[in-house]
C-alpha cells in the first residue's frame, strides 16, 4: 500500500484505506477501483491523495493506531455538538463523546507498538474536526507514554477533542480565509481560546481540568502564547500536551492558506521546542512515537542507496527498517533486501522523494 496524490491517481487503481470524509461517511471504500469520475470528484473535495494497493509493495501495510469506525465516529459526535450549538446555543451530546473517547482510550491502550505512521488524509472541508480527534489521539499516545492512568487520560482527552470548541464563535469567514490574517483578523481568532473555555466551564457536568486545555493550548513555555501570555510550570501540563499535538496535526494537514509539511519536516520543527514552546518532557514523549518516515516513506540514504520505510518503532523515530529498491550506484535492485537502520548507524536519510517518481522508475525497470 502506498500513498498516491490525487493528482497521479489513473483509472483502475484500487483503493487501498477508505477514503472518509470529515462527517465521517465514506467517499470511496477500500477495495474499489477508481474510475475518472471517483478522481475528479476526490479532487473536487480536495482529498491531497489516497491510499492505494496496487500489489507492488503489497507487504508494506499502513496501520492506524484506532480503527476507522473509532476515528470517524468521534469526528461525526464531535461534529455534532459544534452544530447542535449553532442551533441551540447549548452543549448536548456531550456524553457521546465522553463514550468515544472511551473507546478511543481503550484501543490505543491496547495498542502495543503505538506509532504514528499514518498522515491522516483529509479534504479542505470542515478541517476542525478531523484535526479535533486526531488532536486527541495524538495527545493520549504522548500520555500513555508518560505513565498517565485511564482516569487522568480521559480528562486530557476530553480536553482535546474540544479544545478549539470556542471556533464555534469566530466568524467562518475568517476561520477560513485563504489568505494571511490582518492582525486585527487575528486578535477575532484568539478569543476561540477563552470562549471554548467559558462554554465548557459553563456546564457543570465538564471537569474544569479539561476545559483550562481550551483555554491554554495557545500557550507557550517562553510566554510567547495566548491568552493570557502564561509561562514554564504555569501552564498545565495537559494543555502542553495538546498543544504539540495540535501543533503537529496542523503543520501535517493542507489548510486554506498552505500546503502540508510532510511528516520529517513537522519532526524537526517540534524537535526544537522542549522548554522553548512547550514543556521538554512532553515534546520528548511525543516524539518518541511519531515516525518522522511514516511508512511507506520512499527515503535516500547517505550512501546513495535509495528504499522504501517497512517498519518503524517507538523510540527510533529516525531509525526505520527498509527495503532497499536502488543500489549504491543508482540502479534497481533485483532483489530488494531488508536494512534496518536501528542496527547501522553509520547510515542516515538524507532525503526525502516524491513518491511516485522512483517507484515508476523502479517498476518499469524491473519488468524490462
Ligand atoms: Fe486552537
Amino acid at each position: 500500500m502506498r500513498k498516491v496524490s490525487v493528482d497521479r491517481l489513473k483509472s483502475g487503481m484500487k483503493v487501498g484505506r477508505s477514503v472518509i470524509n470529515t462527517n465521517g461517511q465514506i467517499l470511496l471504500a477500500h477495495g474499489i477501483i477508481l474510475n475518472e469520475k471517483f478522481i475528479k470528484r476526490l479532487a473536487h473535495l480536495g482529498i491531497p491523495a489516497v491510499y492505494i494497493d496496487d500489489g507492488f509493495l503489497s507487504d508494506i501495510q499502513v496501520e492506524d493506531v484506532v480503527s476507522e469506525r473509532t476515528r470517524y465516529q468521534a469526528i461525526e459526535l464531535t461534529k455534532k455538538v459544534f452544530q447542535d450549538f449553532q442551533y441551540t446555543r447549548s452543549l448536548t451530546g456531550l456524553e457521546k463523546v465522553e463514550n468515544a473517547v472511551g473507546v478511543l482510550i481503550k484501543e490505543l491502550l491496547d495498542n502495543d507498538t503505538l506509532m504514528v505512521n499514518l498522515v491522516d488524509i483529509r479534504g479542505l472541508d470542515e478541517y476542525t474536526f478531523g484535526h479535533s480527534v486526531n488532536t486527541c489521539i495524538l495527545a493520549v499516545i504522548t500520555a500513555i507514554h508518560m505513565g498517565y492512568n485511564e482516569k487522568k487520560l480521559h480528562l486530557l482527552a476530553m480536553g482535546a477533542i474540544l479544545h478549539d470548541l470556542g471556533k464555534i464563535l469566530v466568524p467562518q469567514e475568517i476561520l477560513n480565509k485563504p489568505g494571511k490574517l490582518t492582525d486585527e483578523e487575528f486578535e477575532v481568532i484568539k478569543t476561540h481560546s477563552e470562549f471554548g473555555y467559558r462554554l465548557l466551564s459553563a456546564n457543570k457536568d465538564f471537569n474544569s481540568i479539561s476545559s483550562t486545555v481550551a483555554w491554554q493550548h495557545h500557550e507557550r513555555y517562553n510566554g510567547s502564547g495566548y491568552p493570557q501570555g502564561l509561562a514554564g510550570n504555569r501552564i498545565h501540563e495537559f494543555s502542553f500536551i495538546v498543544g504539540v499535538a495540535d501543533v503537529y496535526d496542523a503543520l501535517t494537514a493542507d489548510r486554506v492558506y498552505r500546503k502540508a509539511h510532510p511528516p520529517h519536516e513537522a519532526f524537526e520543527m517540534l524537535s526544537g521546542t522542549g522548554d522553548y514552546l512547550f514543556d521538554y518532557e512532553v515534546v520528548k514523549a511525543f516524539l518518541y512515537h511519531v515516525a518522522a518516515y511514516p511508512v511507506g516513506s520512499l527515503v535516500r540514504l547517505n550512501n546513495r542507496q535509495t528504499g522504501v520505510v517497512l517498519e518503524n518503532r517507538p523510540g527510533y523515530p529516525l531509525r526505520p527498517k527498509l527495503k532497499i529498491l536502488f543500489n549504491v550506484q543508482d540502479e534497481p535492485e533485483l532483489n530488494p533486501y531488508e536494512l534496518d537502520l536501528g542496527v547501522h548507524p553509520n547510515f542516515s536519510i538524507i532525503n526525502v522523494i516524491e513518491e511516485d517518481d522512483v517507484l515508476d522508475v523502479y517498476k518499469k525497470k524491473i519488468c524490462t
